[in-house]
């Protein structure tokens, strides 16, 4: 089945015989070498040459776990966090903020609307109880590339603190983590990088990493603190889940061996390859080119077709697709194109689609 959602998505071979590495057990030094090793790999592949300014910390769970960690750990006593939300996952985090009652502004906007900087610069400089500005990188619900850096910046000019959700961004968006401006970037195995779910993990600036532990603990399983002090020790606060963790490492090697820049631009080719062909099929992409991101594209649903007839005919034929959330979920279908997967799989999915647009396959 070759998988079209926006992660978990195939693996490579490689990757799957590493689940087969041996049993280990988890106080014992080979985790602690796993451990470091991942560690180190990850900052080679996402800050290279600052590598000593930054530290990955590894947490077994999927990327709403590190989202979270990352979130609650990064702010002070009496201090609030921005959110900025433009879809589903901006929203997520402006929940956990709310939880949590950390929550001081909610930039809110419409699913894929840019923020404006300067709005964003005028808000922060109102709101000074803001010490954490949350944003999500790629936004999934449609596809769509928020100005990352950019804010960034404006945060870090202000004194703030910019956290990044980029769990399906990193590895497949550009990103430049090493500036001074961006200070946690949340992410996960199982789509960029190209491993099985269940470990994530947050890339934070050390400097910063050591203000976090002087902040109150806010949550006990997903503090951060509570994890970089362990790992920073070779060990672990919790049972990981090892036989994961291999398989990451491996994808972690595989990505290094092809190269972040060149993962990027071939997703990019896919996505290409996608938004052509369906432009000449009449089906059209929900946002501007300018918004779209490398990974996945969001489409309207051709009329006379529904979203369930589409899934199950192309299920059929060997593909798997993505629903829209929320509004959307009657209005739109969407087309990831990550993973272990060749140019052909790309052809054959839009060969299978263009036969089922042909035939119409009506509501059910
Ligand atoms: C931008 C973004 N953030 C967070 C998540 C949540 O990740 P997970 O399902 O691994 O917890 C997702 C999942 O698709 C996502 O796309």
């Amino acid at each position: 089945m070759i998988l079209l959602n926006p992660g978990p998505v195939n693996v490579s071979e490689r990757v799957r015989r590493a689940l087969l590495e041996p049993d280990i057990c988890h106080r014992e030094s080979e985790c602690s070498d796993l451990l470091a090793d991942i560690r180190q790999k990850l900052l080679q592949a996402f800050v290279p040459d600052n590598e000593s300014d930054y530290t990955a910390i590894l947490l077994t769970g999927s990327g709403t776990a590190a989202v979270e960690a990352a979130l609650l750990s990064s702010v002070p006593l009496g201090k609030r966090v921005m959110v900025i939300n433009n879809g589903v996952y901006g929203q997520r985090l402006w929940s956990m903020a709310c939880t949590q009652r950390l929550g001081g502004v909610e930039f809110r906007l419409k699913w894929g609307e840019a923020p404006d900087p300067e709005k964003v610069l005028l808000a922060l400089r109102q709101h000074k109880e803001v010490h954490t500005v949350a944003m999500v990188h790629h936004e999934t619900t449609l596809g769509f590339m928020n100005p990352a850096e950019k804010i960034a910046e404006i945060a870090d000019g202000l004194n703030r603190v910019f956290l990044l959700d980029s769990v399906s961004g990193l590895g497949g968006e550009a990103l430049d983590i090493a500036t001074p401006h961006m200070y946690m970037v949340a992410s996960a195995a199982q789509k960029c990088i190209q491993g099985f779910p269940g470990v994530a993990f947050v890339i934070v600036r050390k400097g910063f990493m050591e203000s976090i532990k002087k902040y109150p603990k806010r949550n006990w399983y997903l503090n951060l603190a509570n994890y970089y002090e362990e790992q920073e020790r070779g060990t672990v606060p919790f049972t990981p889940a090892v036989q994961v963790y291999y398989a990451f490492r491996e994808a972690l090697q595989e990505l290094l061996d092809e190269g972040v820049a060149n993962r990027c631009a071939r997703f990019r080719g896919y996505a290409t390859t996608i938004r052509k062909r369906m432009v000449s099929l009449g089906v059209n992409a929900v946002l501007p080119s300018e918004y779209q991101s490398n990974t996945l594209t969001a489409f309207h649903l051709p009329e006379d077709i529904s979203y369930s007839s589409l899934h199950d005919q192309l299920k059929d034929a060997g593909y798997v697709i993505y629903a829209g959330q929320g509004e959307m979920e009657s209005k739109i279908f969407r087309v990831a194109n990550i993973g272990a997967l060749e140019e052909g799989n790309i052809t054959g999915f839009l060969d299978a689609f263009e036969v089922v647009l042909k035939k119409g396959c009506g509501s059910t």
